[in-house]
């Protein structure tokens, strides 16, 4: 095989190779990988029963990938393609996960890469993952909708290769998750919940469970339930948002690029979507952290703050088994974390009766 990534003694290669037959990549295909992918599906007794739920919840975490989100998947792929057409630069529009990950992937593969973020909206983290990769980082005075228009506009002089989810590569590669869910649940899941941006992830993942089902891999079909922030939700408004806003700056998108794509796997799956507050999403955030120690960005726990909606709904039967994506890593954005704690260190002189006080004992 002519793959540029050494060998590791790690038995996993990456989501590429380990799928590979599912994937449109041949023996010649130069796969650019960090080894992404293999993540820990845990499951979260403690929080179902925080929230009075009667399911089983199985967090697919996604935050450990190399570049600490779901990214990473399509961006193998995309940056695999790219590098197999003679690309020399890739472009993002990103709300810096993407960018990240893009950035990663084109170091690797020693492409120029040019990310367009949101200016003042990207959590620290990511601003630092695409600085520190080296990609040209250039903050756009406007959304994030605004920063895919030009890189679209980009694409099209035929010089750049574009790697948002609108690259159907970036789908391919991240329907894998779907994938792994299943061998790791040894079914597929009753329901699968996600948080909703551009719309891109909901694509791949039923794409993934149907490829799956129709390979005899897995024994069913779940019913996708996908989640929006509420301040950012044209799919279940029914209309563009110009004017995007969330505390979940991962998912501050107004006008989805895989709309109808979504749309198609809610219908197909009999599934639904939801919008939830940022206050639900900032509560849920913590609660995770709290009941089973898994620290994820706001915006994926857009998607357990569905949940929680859900429950209470009565929309889930007892004993569904249920996965959701967490889809980035808490540590992406240490501001929200800290805002969101509720408390700060509590400073103390440097001796034992000072720290027992605060122990309170
Ligand atoms: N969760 C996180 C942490 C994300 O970064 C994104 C999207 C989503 C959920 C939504 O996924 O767009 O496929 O519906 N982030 C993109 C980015 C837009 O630029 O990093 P989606």
């Amino acid at each position: 095989m002519n793959s540029i990534q050494p060998q590791s003694g790690n038995r996993w290669r990456g989501v590429v190779h380990e799928f590979r037959q599912y994937l449109p990549v041949t023996d010649s295909t130069p796969i650019i990988s960090l080894n992404e992918g293999n993540t820990q599906l845990v499951r979260a007794d403690n929080f179902v029963k925080a929230i009075g739920g009667e399911c089983e919840l199985w967090l697919k975490y996604e935050g450990i990938n190399p570049t600490c989100s779901f990214k990473d998947r399509g961006m193998t792929m995309a940056v695999t393609k790219a590098v197999e057409r003679g690309a020399q630069v890739v472009v993002c529009a990103s709300t810096g996960n993407t960018s990240a990950s893009a950035a990663a992937y084109a170091a690797r593969a020693k492409l120029k890469c040019v990310v367009l973020l949101p200016n003042g909206k990207i959590a620290l983290g990511k601003l630092a993952q695409s600085l520190m990769y080296g990609a040209t980082t250039i903050a756009v005075e406007g959304n994030f909708d605004e920063a895919l228009r030009i890189v679209r506009e980009l694409g099209e002089t035929g010089k750049i290769e574009v790697v948002n989810s609108i690259n159907p590569f970036r789908i391919e590669g991240q329907k894998t998750a779907s994938f792994e869910i299943c061998d790791q649940l040894g079914r597929a899941p009753d329901f699968h919940f996600l948080p909703v941006g551009n719309a891109g992830n909901i694509t791949a993942y039923w794409r993934g469970f149907k490829e799956y089902y129709a390979a005899k891999k897995s024994d069913r079909l779940p019913r996708m339930f996908g989640f929006q922030a509420a301040g950012s939700a044209p799919i279940v408004d029914g209309a563009p948002v110009a004017d995007p806003h969330t505390v979940a700056t991962a998912i501050r998108i107004g006008n989805p690029a895989s709309w109808q794509q979504a749309t198609a796997a809610l219908k197909e799956s009999k599934g639904h979507i939801d919008k939830v507050t940022d206050e639900e999403i900032l509560a849920a955030y913590k609660l995770i952290a709290r009941t089973d120690g898994i620290f994820v960005e706001p915006a994926s726990a857009a998607c357990l703050a569905g949940l929680i909606k859900c429950v209470k709904a009565g929309k889930i039967p007892a004993g569904s088994v249920i996965t959701a994506t967490m889809t980035g890593h808490g540590l992406k954005d240490p501001d929200n974390a800290i805002k969101t704690a509720g408390f700060e260190p509590i400073v103390v002189e440097a001796t034992k009766d000072a720290v027992m006080k605060v122990i309170g004992f």
